[in-house]
Parts: structure tokens; C-alpha cells; sequence
């Protein structure tokens, strides 16, 4: 075995090989106590499956709705609210609302403006490249809400700087940033709402109007998780986008096919979502004992739901109640700005390692060789 095989699914993330390993993870037990980690891993499709299904596998330990170092601030107040950290009704009504709105977006408008807005400028060099990754996705979702262009950069350096809240990775200063930046966030949406009568058709008058009528009415609640798509938008697609340009760069024949026939385009992301997905894994605790296939887990266990041991199942996007609704969002982004990019690509020598994450592989390029 080479002397950096990763050594647990934390450091897979952001290793520069590891699907040998993920393999190995899915040849092994569905379900296993991991001593070292002191918590459970699920793998393969097997594993993922049933504890991303199961009703008593939650998003947050019990009686820990918001982390301790996030409790009583402004991202503590926002982490509470959303969707992807609560379970039952808190969960099950906001979550209809968010998906019935973003299932209304015209994808195909959506594909045309982002395709406009990712040619000017083309990235130009490794540093343009690595903010392009996070902005244009931001800008696009920015747009979508019904944000005035002005707003987009602002509101895309402060989604960035309100996650970091969101990595146990963090260090203080950045904790501090995602504070400040939660406050200008939901300055910014207020605002916005109160306007909400002069945008018809935007993704945030749709996500209002769905809640008035689903009887959600805790504007804190929508605020949030508003913020939230923002938020879930951010990394995610910036490492669809960055794993794309890799496999781009790897396989160099890719280039040439893609822009012989575009339409294979959103297939070509769908095969990167496969093998070389963005999210590497997602976290569940057990709210009660559980037992899967005679494995008996106790009541209050961590489980590290391995998606990238099971990509092969199409799982990068998660499954249950608490699959992923901005698939086909994520995707038309990410073709439009792939399409819009490729040629300028081509022209750019770039080396690559990732951003250190837990969960997220994300590219980040330097000035490289030209292969
Ligand atoms: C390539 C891009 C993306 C990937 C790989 C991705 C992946 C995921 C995954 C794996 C989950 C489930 C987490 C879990 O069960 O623990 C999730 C949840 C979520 N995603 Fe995405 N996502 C992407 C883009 C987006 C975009 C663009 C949006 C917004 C338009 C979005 C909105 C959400 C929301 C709101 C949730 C929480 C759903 C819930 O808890 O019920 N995602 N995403």
C-alpha cells in the first residue's frame, strides 16, 4: 500500500487518489465501529442507503441542535433554521416549500444567463480560475433570487466567509467573519423581501409565496433558509466545477469530443458527480438504538455516511429526506460555465491540490506545467 494511502475518511477527502481506498471501504461491512475515529462508518451503496433512510438516523445529535461554539450568535440563529439541520416538521414542510420553488426554475433561462455571465471575464489565470469556481455558481443563485448585479460580489464573499461557520476546521478569526457576514446576509435578504412585491418570477418571490400557502410562517425560518441556498449552493458546486476542469485536464481527449457534440456535456458532469464527486460525506446520529442487518448501533452514535465509497450508486447528491434539491440547479451552472470556459481552459497550464475540508474535495489551482 503506498506509504500516503489515506488512512480515514476525513483525510480521503482531499487526498489525491482515493477511490482505491473508497473501494476498499465498500468491499468491507455496510455498517462498522471505527475505534480510531470513536464513531460509525456506513459504506457502499448498502450502507449509505439505510442510514440516510432511516427515520431514526438524524442530522444533528440529540439535544444539540446548534454546535456550542455557534450558540447564541447570529450563525447559531440562522444553523437552527435550516432544513439540512433539522428533523420532522421543522424539517419536512420547510423543505417541500424549498424544493417546490426550485423545481419552478427555468433551467434552460437559467443555462442561457449563466452562460452569458461566465464569458465575461473568461478566467485568465489559476488565481481567476479559483474564484470563478465560487462566484459564478453565487452569481447565478444571486440572480435567480431577484439580487440587483451590484449585490452579487458582496453577497458571494459573505456566503464564502458564512460557511466557514459550518467546518469544525475553522479557526477563530474566520468565526468571527462568518458572524459579521450572517448579519450582512440577512440585511441584504431583508431588504429583498421587502421588495418582494416588484419580483414577480424570482426564486425568492416563489420560495414566499410557497410558504405563505404551506402555512410556514416563521419569517425568521424562511430568512434562513434562504441564506441557506446560498450556503449549500457554495461549496458544493465550486467542487462539481473544479473536479470538472480536472477531469478535463486528465483526460485532454475530453475536450475535443465536448466541443464537437455540447449537448454531451451535462452527461460529462454526470460522470464526474460519479467518480470524482464533490461531497465525500455527510454525518448522521443515531436518535434512538438502531439495528441494520444485526448490527445493533446505540442511541447517541456518530455515523459518517461515506457517499464517495458509494458513487457508483449515484449517491453524491444523498438520498431519504434529506436528498439534495438543487440538482438540476447545480448542473445547469455547472454546464454553462464549464461550456463558456472550455476553450480558455484549454490555454491555461495548471497544477492542482485541494482545499483542506472534511466532507468537501475542492480544487484549488496554481500556475502549473502545460501537459
Ligand atoms: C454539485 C452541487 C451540489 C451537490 C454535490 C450537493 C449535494 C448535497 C447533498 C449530498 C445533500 C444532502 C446532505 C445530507 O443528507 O446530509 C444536499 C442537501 C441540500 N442541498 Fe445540495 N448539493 C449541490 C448543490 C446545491 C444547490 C445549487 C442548492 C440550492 C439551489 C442545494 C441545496 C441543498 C439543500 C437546501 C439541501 C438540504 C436538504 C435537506 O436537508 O432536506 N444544493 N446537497
Amino acid at each position: 500500500m503506498p506509504l500516503d494511502y489515506p488512512t480515514d475518511p476525513f483525510s480521503a477527502v482531499t487526498h489525491a487518489a482515493p477511490y482505491d481506498y473508497y473501494r476498499r471501504l465498500a468491499d468491507g461491512p455496510p455498517l462498522r465501529f471505527d475505534a480510531s475515529l470513536d464513531c460509525w462508518l456506513a459504506t457502499g451503496a448498502a450502507g449509505v442507503h439505510a442510514v440516510l433512510a432511516h427515520p431514526a438516523c438524524h442530522v444533528r445529535p440529540l439535544g444539540l441542535a446548534v454546535p456550542h461554539n455557534l450558540a447564541g450568535t447570529p450563525c447559531g440563529a440562522i444553523f437552527a433554521e435550516l432544513v439540512r439541520m433539522n428533523e420532522g416538521e421543522r424539517h419536512a414542510v420547510p423543505k417541500q416549500v424549498l424544493a417546490h420553488a426550485l423545481g419552478q426554475v427555468d433551467l434552460a433561462r437559467l443555462h442561457a444567463r449563466t452562460l452569458h455571465l461566465a464569458q465575461e471575464p473568461l478566467p485568465g489565470s489559476a488565481a481567476g480560475l479559483n474564484d470563478a469556481l465560487f462566484e459564478l455558481p453565487l452569481f447565478a443563485m444571486a440572480d435567480l433570487l431577484g439580487f440587483a448585479p451590484a449585490q452579487w460580489p458582496a453577497l458571494a464573499a459573505w456566503t464564502r466567509d458564512f460557511v466557514a461557520c459550518l467546518s469544525p476546521l475553522s479557526n477563530g478569526a474566520q468565526l468571527a467573519g462568518a458572524q459579521a457576514a450572517t448579519e450582512a446576509l440577512l440585511q441584504r435578504f431583508t431588504v429583498l423581501l421587502q421588495d418582494e412585491e416588484a419580483l414577480p418570477g424570482s426564486l425568492l418571490h416563489d420560495v414566499v409565496a410557497g410558504a405563505r400557502q404551506a402555512g410556514w410562517h416563521a419569517s425568521g425560518g424562511v430568512l434562513a433558509n434562504l441564506v441557506g441556498l446560498l450556503s449549500q449552493t457554495c461549496d458544493a458546486t465550486a467542487g462539481l466545477l473544479g473536479n470538472a476542469v480536472v477531469a478535463l485536464r486528465v483526460q485532454p481527449e475530453l475536450s475535443t469530443q465536448l466541443s464537437a457534440a455540447p449537448e454531451l456535456w451535462p452527461a460529462m458532469l454526470r460522470e464526474v458527480g460519479r467518480h470524482d464527486p464533490s461531497i465525500h460525506n455527510t454525518r448522521r446520529y443515531t436518535a434512538q438504538d438502531v439495528e441494520f442487518n444485526g448490527v445493533l448501533v446505540p442511541q447517541g452514535q456518530m455515523i459518517v455516511v461515506v457517499l464517495a465509497s458509494a458513487v457508483h450508486a449515484e449517491l453524491g447528491f444523498g438520498h431519504g429526506r434529506h436528498v439534495c434539491p438543487g440538482q438540476s440547479i447545480a448542473h445547469a451552472i455547472a454546464t454553462a460555465c464549464l461550456q463558456a470556459w472550455a476553450g480558455a481552459l484549454e490555454r491555461l497550464p495548471l497544477a492542482w491540490t485541494y482545499l483542506p475540508s472534511l466532507n468537501a474535495r475542492i480544487p484549488v489551482f496554481s500556475p502549473g506545467e502545460m501537459k
